[in-house]
């Protein structure tokens, strides 16, 4: 089964990741499967988070709302592949990665909602990416797993952009200059060594 990157996906990420990650992502899949299922409850968690934070934006909170419990159903299928496979589940702490991401994130409205949306952007057009990349790598049941997933990602992909579009009022020149700042820090973070193995590490180094 050919699994590929959704054009409009491959088209967002200027910095396609590293082949050393696959290579290593493959040889690795305990590993690969838990912190695949903290991702699924960190983004769950975070949808929940823009409800509490904008319970008055209403198209944004209720897609929120079905975005948390689509994440959660993603988790619950991530634990029960990992039981059957014997992978005991932990939570694991912040990676580099979601750590480097909200670092970069402005404190003050409206953009911090933005920079927020616009991580959240980015962070499931890579989970998507590197879905596609390491399903051919993965045993049969994983890859048809990953092919699926990747199309709900790309769809959250889709939502988490254009709310950043549509909710903030923020002009379209200061809209493009932010995305390409934040492009630019992801992009580091799924590139440079990193000692670390994780779902969106960097390039793996000893
Ligand atoms: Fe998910
Ligand atoms: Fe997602």
């Amino acid at each position: 089964m050919a699994v590929t990157v959704p054009e409009p996906i491959a088209a967002f990420l200027d910095t396609p990741t590293p082949d050393a990650w696959i290579d290593e992502a493959a040889g690795r899949i305990p590993d690969l499967l838990l912190d695949h299922a903290n991702c699924e409850l960190k983004a769950a968690s975070t949808a929940l988070g823009f409800l509490y934070r904008y319970p008055d934006r209403t198209a944004l909170a209720q897609r929120m709302s079905r975005l948390a419990r689509e994440e959660l159903r993603h988790f619950e299928q991530v634990r029960k592949i990992m039981d059957e496979m014997d992978v005991p589940f932990e939570r694991l702490t912040a990676s580099r990665y979601a750590g480097g991401l909200r670092d970069a994130a402005r404190s003050e409205e409206p953009y911090k909602l933005m920079d927020m949306l616009l991580i959240g952007a980015l962070i499931e057009a890579r989970s998507c990416e590197r879905f596609a990349k390491v399903a051919s790598r993965l045993p049969a049941r994983l890859e048809k797993f990953y092919a699926g997933l990747l199309a709900s990602e790309a769809r959250h992909f889709e939502h988490y952009l254009n709310f950043a579009r549509e909710e903030t009022g923020v002009d379209a020149d200061e809209f493009d200059r932010r995305l390409d700042e934040l492009k630019a820090i992801e992009a580091k973070l799924i590139s440079d060594p990193d000692p670390q193995f994780r779902f969106h590490s960097g390039t793996p180094a000893p």
